[in-house]
């Protein structure tokens, strides 16, 4: 049997990335990083950091498009308008806190600044997803981290989601 061919999106969350004051190399990081698992890469947009326009994007892709998994990058800190992980927590049915835990732990061994990060791990409706800091440097630590438990996730939670239905 062939091995199963996972849908993915990536979401940039940045209000200057979104107007091209400042260029997104975190979601081409991710692209590169996620390119050598099982996975076809259909959703990609850089949206500011709102917080209804983000929860109805993984909305959409996670019922609409089924996606299995979706990483998003950005909008995780303390500052006022980093909303990514209310945006997350508003829309998931759980969370995976092992996940969450994992990278902010081996982040601290890089940085103390990764325990600032609130980034949120969960499912929506048998899609993963998954928030990373905005940094290009945090998203390729935070990547390597659950890079080794990613697909085992993926086959657990997409019981009910057929990649070949697409
Ligand atoms: N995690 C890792 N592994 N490596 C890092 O360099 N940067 C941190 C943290 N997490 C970092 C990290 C920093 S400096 C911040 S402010 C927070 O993520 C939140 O980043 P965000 O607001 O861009 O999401």
């Amino acid at each position: 049997m062939s091995e199963k061919i996972y849908l993915a999106g990536i979401l940039t969350i940045s209000d200057k990335g979104s107007t091209g004051e400042r260029e997104d190399t975190s979601g081409p990081a991710i692209q590169d990083l996620l390119s050598q698992q099982p996975l076809n890469i259909l959703e990609q947009q850089i949206v500011p950091d709102e917080r209804n326009l983000i929860a109805d994007i993984l909305v959409s892709w996670a019922d609409d498009k089924l996606l299995h998994l979706i990483i998003t990058t950005g909008g995780t800190g303390l500052s006022e308008r980093d909303v990514t992980p209310q945006a997350t927590e508003s829309v998931i049915d759980y969370r995976i806190p092992g996940i969450e835990e994992a990278m902010r732990a081996n982040g601290m061994r890089q940085t103390p600044f990764a325990m600032l990060s609130r980034l949120v791990v969960g499912v929506r409706n048998g899609t993963l997803i998954i928030n990373l800091p905005g940094s290009e440097k945090a998203v390729t630590e935070n990547l390597q981290t659950i890079m080794p438990v990613l697909s085992h996730a993926l086959g657990q939670i997409n019981g009910h989601k057929d990649a070949d239905s697409h």
